[in-house]
């Protein structure tokens, strides 16, 4: 089997010569601080040898649940936000049929996503769209507390129990939580749900490798252990004694550290060719966001579906304030076939790319768009991805989620924190009149 590979060239020619390999000594510091758990945050390290100590009995009791959520249901509602919700979605929508819930003869349950958004016509017509359907479950909260998934499982329980029976809803609604803490772990106890434990140690954003992200995939039909090979793989790929001209994880750290305090660059873009990965960048988003963004720092992470987003952000990216980088993420093979047509009138003209796969015209628009973008002044890294299969896929996460790690020690931040994300919910709360909020109530009001 191959491995996904990264190509920074088209970066380092924006930096002196050799500039990528003076960060060497910084990342291979944060990749022993990671490794002996010194680093800030280190009692949420528990992602980092994730793939090499997950049994194959533990894979086979979620393959387990999982196929009792398949054989049960027709739809599986995932309710979960941010870390408990976009790196199952987005391996799921990378495995996918992109047409998967309008399939007549799909074999796999329709996998639907909420507790994500307070949005009352989502759930509403959540709600109308699930009447008719044998519908299970998998509420997803570390903390067991978050109003987005509490909201949606509140709905979802109830409609649950009320069209399949209790019985029947005790069997497909699945809690996937802290071991003892929270709402989540109450209710499952109470009602007697089938749980998985979130490990105290992998913070939400690093969940994906655990039953967070393993249930909703293997119930979609994936192959959750080929999904832990691929990590593994890249565990090993990454790991503290591959040198560092091998180490990709290590080389993603360094070019983006030095493109941001060298060049200038604040903002990277992740762009795709390929629509399958548009959660892959919003799960990217939340890793780098919320583990990069603090203490007034931090590359702010954005990101593009291409081609479609460059009849709209191709403008600003070509010749728009020159803040930015792009990593493009390639997949080099489709999985499936399929040829460009011939037409009798050509009337658009484009009768010489009849027989070629659209593929490879997909291909020369990406190495179009980085040649133009480079000439533009946007450094370009490139992650190739041989195929979307599950062991690529699974190489990718960790491949991320180490850079990560290493990022965010080498930017001197605590990676693994996010306590920026509570001043929403405490106005929020405030404003909501929640009780023990009194103080906070009074003065946000009076701000109004
Ligand atoms: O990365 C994180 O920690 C967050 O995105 C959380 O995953 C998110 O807020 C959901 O939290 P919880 O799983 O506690 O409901």
């Amino acid at each position: 089997m191959e491995s996904i590979k990264l190509d920074i060239t088209k970066a380092a020619q924006f930096l002196n010569p050799g500039t990528v390999e003076t960060y060497a000594p910084q990342v291979a510091k944060a990749q022993e601080a990671l490794e002996n758990g010194t680093c800030q945050g280190n009692d949420f390290l528990g992602w980092l040898h994730l793939p090499s100590e997950t049994n194959e009995a533990f894979l086979s009791e979620i393959q387990t649940v999982a196929d009792t959520l398949r054989e049960k249901c027709e739809v599986v509602v995932v309710a979960g936000i941010g870390g408990s919700y976009l790196g199952a979605r987005a391996i799921i929508e990378a495995l996918g049929n992109s047409f998967a819930w309008l399939l007549k003869d799909e074999k796999n349950p329709t996998l639907l996503f909420a507790g994500n958004n307070i949005g009352e016509d989502y759930l509403h017509e959540l709600t109308e769209y699930l009447k008719d359907k044998r519908f299970g479950v998998i509420n997803i909260s570390k903390s067991g507390t978050t109003t987005e998934t509490a909201l949606a499982f509140r709905l979802l329980k109830k409609q649950c129990e009320a069209q399949r029976g209790k019985d029947t809803a005790k069997e497909v609604i699945i809690a996937i939580t802290d071991a003892t803490k929270g709402a989540a772990r109450k209710a499952a106890t109470q009602e007697g749900y089938k749980t998985f434990v979130i490990p105290d140690n992998v913070g939400g954003r690093f969940s994906v490798l655990t039953p967070v992200g393993l249930l909703p995939i293997a119930v979609a039909g994936f192959d959750i252990k080929l999904l832990m090979d691929g990590a593994r793989t890249m565990e090993k790929e990454t790991a503290i004694d591959v040198p560092f001209e091998e180490n990709i994880a290590a080389r993603y750290a360094a070019v983006r550290q030095a493109l941001y305090t060298q060049a200038g660059k604040k903002i990277e873009i992740i762009a795709n060719f390929q629509p399958k990965l548009h959660f892959m960048a919003e799960w990217w988003k939340q890793l780098y966001g919320e583990s990069e963004g603090k203490q007034s720092k931090g590359i702010f992470p954005a990101a593009c579906d291409f081609t479609t987003d460059l009849h709209s952000m191709g403008q600003w990216i070509q010749e728009g304030e020159r803040t930015i980088f792009e990593t493009v993420l390639s997949v080099e093979e489709p999985n499936k076939k399929l040829l460009f047509p011939h037409d009798e009138e050509n009337l658009d003209g484009l009768n010489f790319l009849e027989g070629k796969r659209v593929d490879e015209v997909n291909k020369m628009a990406e190495l179009g768009t980085r040649l133009a973008h480079v000439d533009g002044g946007v450094p370009n890294i490139r992650v190739s991805i041989p195929k979307l299969n599950e062991y690529y896929i699974g190489q990718l996460i960790y491949f991320f989620e180490k850079a990560c790690g290493i990022s965010g020690i080498v930017q001197g931040v605590n990676p693994f924190n996010q306590p920026g994300v509570e001043a929403y919910k405490k106005n929020m709360f405030a404003l909501l009149n929640k009780p023990g909020y009194e103080a906070e109530s009074k003065a946000i009001k009076e701000r109004l």
